[in-house]
């Protein structure tokens, strides 16, 4: 949700900015600018649109200077238009500042600075605090390093909202200021020269030396030093981390989308979720981040698991695998309804927020409440040193490496290994023996080559996927833990194509979906071998009954579902705890294909974002 990017240094800034504006494309792509500080003034261009309009602009009209901040925006306050792209300016326009966040109390404070004779160019929340801050460098009268940093201070002291922002000023060159709250900011540490970034992602091709700022910091960057003290003016103190991942990892490399790399990532993300944590000696999972003993683990009577999107269809899955590796009940909550419903929870409920970027603003609000309430709040996050990850009082990283595609794809299955490790863990210190801890494990260990099996269907898929590319409107169907699954693969193909699609339990077709069966819809059906297959079937013939085309999805060896579907996709054998994390992978290559047949842009599909940090 808008990206961010500073460098101060001894280089042209632009390059930076650009390529790291690249990087950052994910978090929204509605407009993009740069301002640049070259002698003595600032000179900024924008454009609607994506990076590459911001390209072709800066082509017909260059822009120079060592100082630059840069944004690529998800439009919240104000429409998409030139006007309203970041960087703004103050009164004086002698001023740049990007923002990533919300000024909730921006209409106020306009009318504030209507009165005193501001003038305003844009709709946005982020031209009233770029005012307040030339207001209060013009009031201040200081043009010094400690003097942007002071009227940075008084402006942010006056809002009420979320920002991470960078800001620089044509009158005190040699300086960049960031601050943060509540929307990431990370510091990049190089030699004679600093960066500033909404991810590190963005900075990682010239530095893994950085500062991940807490809210209410606020650092001074000069080319050689940076400074980091707080919104209420005492110092800070900080760590500097180095960064896990390569650049190349943020590359696509061979492949057309980030989606695609993502999806063929599994064998190796979900390896990597494992890694170091399944012990066979004890038969058991190892998560010492949980920071919890098996007594306090078998203290729990009941887990809430919370999250956005795709991570709370990893919730809903994680619910059939936990409750029955370990037969605790699994409630989950959607992590926007959470902070408001006041769900009853007991003094030994545990709770786990999931989320690939540990940013999504729903999310946070859910463990702030949960924490609030007094229980303890555990977190699933990719992201390392995201905010979630730094406020839950714990969890498991997930290891999987940067996620780019808007739509995730390796996040989700992670997720899923993750929760299973959860419950065999929580199992083995419950009712699971040393033995079924062992066939579990064993089973697991043989997740990444059964994924790997299935990504030899993509050819076949892409196929399938072809055949049905012009529908308007799909259904998908599962049971049990392949429901959540049916919801994930409705969800991928409506973010990737635009394709009307739901996902249902199977026998709920019966109940108002059938309505919706007639030879143009599609439904896509979960039915691997398994305990609830000839339902699976029945309803598959209560489909083709009413003349709907049917996809199925089932186990190799499968020979009945071929007399009754129109196209079959075989996946390779798992128990069902497990099953959900290879029935998923020929929907997301589903979808994928498909929207590439609709000449979609599947990295970056129309009015989203890949972290929502707004609520
Ligand atoms: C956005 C993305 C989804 C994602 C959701 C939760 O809506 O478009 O793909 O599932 O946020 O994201 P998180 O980072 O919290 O997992």
């Amino acid at each position: 949700m808008c990206g961010i990017v500073g460098y101060i240094g001894r280089a042209e800034a632009l390059p930076v900015l650009m390529d790291g504006l690249r990087r950052l494309e994910y978090r929204g792509y509605d407009s993009a600018g740069v301002a640049l500080l070259n002698g003595g003034s600032i000179e900024s261009r924008k454009a609607v649109g994506r990076i590459a309009n911001l390209a072709e602009a800066i082509q017909q009209n260059p822009v120079h200077g060592k100082t630059g901040i840069s944004h690529t925006r998800w439009a919240t306050h104000g429409g998409v238009t030139f006007e309203n792209a970041h960087p703004h300016s103050d009164q004086s326009g002698r001023l740049a500042l990007v923002h990533n966040g919300v000024i909730e109390n921006y209409q106020t404070l306009r009318e504030q600075l209507l009165a005193k004779g501001h003038q305003f160019k844009s709709q946005t929340d982020t031209e009233v605090l770029a005012h307040l801050v030339g207001e209060a460098v013009d009031g201040a009268g200081n043009r010094t390093k400690a003097g942007l940093v002071e009227a940075v201070r008084m402006a942010l002291r006056q809002v009420i909202g979320t920002y991470g922002i960078a800001v620089i000023h044509a009158d005190i060159p040699g300086v960049m200021v960031g601050a943060r709250r509540g929307s990431p900011l990370v510091l990049g540490i190089g030699r004679d020269e600093h960066f500033l970034a909404s991810d590190v992602s963005a900075i990682v091709a010239h530095t893994r030396e950085v500062v991940y700022l807490n809210d209410y910091e606020i650092v001074a960057v000069e080319a050689e030093r940076f400074d980091i003290s707080t919104v209420s003016g005492s110092g800070a103190d900080f760590q500097v981390s180095t960064v896990e991942f390569s650049a190349d990892a943020v590359d696509k490399g061979t492949f057309p989308h980030y989606m695609l790399k993502e999806i063929y990532e599994q064998p190796n993300s979900i390896r990597d979720a494992m890694r170091g944590r399944l012990s066979s000696e004890e038969a058991t999972a190892k998560l010492g981040g949980l920071e919890m003993t098996n007594a306090q683990l078998r203290a729990v009577d009941r887990i809430v698991l919370s999250g956005c999107g795709t991570a709370f269809h990893s919730a809903l899955t994680g619910e059939y695998i936990i409750e029955n590796l370990a037969h605790i009940p699994v409630e989950c909550e959607i992590a926007s309804e959470f902070r408001y419903r006041n769900l009853p929870m007991d003094r030994d409920t545990l709770v786990f927020v999931i989320s690939q970027s540990g940013e999504t603003a729903d999310t946070l609000a859910a463990l702030r409440e949960s924490q609030r309430k007094g229980h303890r709040t555990l977190g699933i996050c990719n992201n390392v040193a995201s905010t979630i990850a730094r406020e839950s009082d714990g969890g498991v990283y997930m290891h999987a490496g940067p996620e780019i595609g808007v739509a995730a794809t390796k996040s989700f299955t992670s997720q899923l290994v993750i929760l299973t490790l959860l419950g065999l863990l929580l199992g083995r210190i419950r009712h699971l023996s040393h033995a079924e801890g062992r066939t579990i494990i064993s089973e697991m260990e043989k997740l990444p080559d059964l994924v790997a099996k299935t990504l030899e269907l993509d050819a076949e898929i892409e196929k399938v996927a072809r055949k049905y590319a012009r529908a308007n409107n799909f259904l998908f169907m599962g049971r049990q833990a392949n429901y959540p699954i049916a919801m994930e693969g409705a969800l991928k193909l409506k973010e990737i194509s635009y394709i009307s699609a739901s996902g249902y339990p199977s026998a709920e077709l019966k109940h108002g979906v059938i309505a919706l069966v007639n030879e143009e819809t599609p439904s896509v059906f979960i039915a691997p071998q398994d305990a609830v297959f000839d339902k699976n079937v029945s309803n598959i013939e209560e489909v083709k009954a009413r003349k709907g085309p049917v996809i199925a999805i089932g186990t190799e060896g499968d020979t009945a579902l071929a007399k009754i579907c129109d196209d079959v996709i075989l996946i390779p054998h798992a128990p069902d705890y497990l099953t959900p994390i290879l029935s998923v992978i020929p929907l997301q290559l589903f979808s994928y294909h498909i929207g590439v047949a609709l000449g979609c842009d599947v990295d970056k599909p129309r009015n989203l974002a890949k972290s929502v940090t707004v609520e």
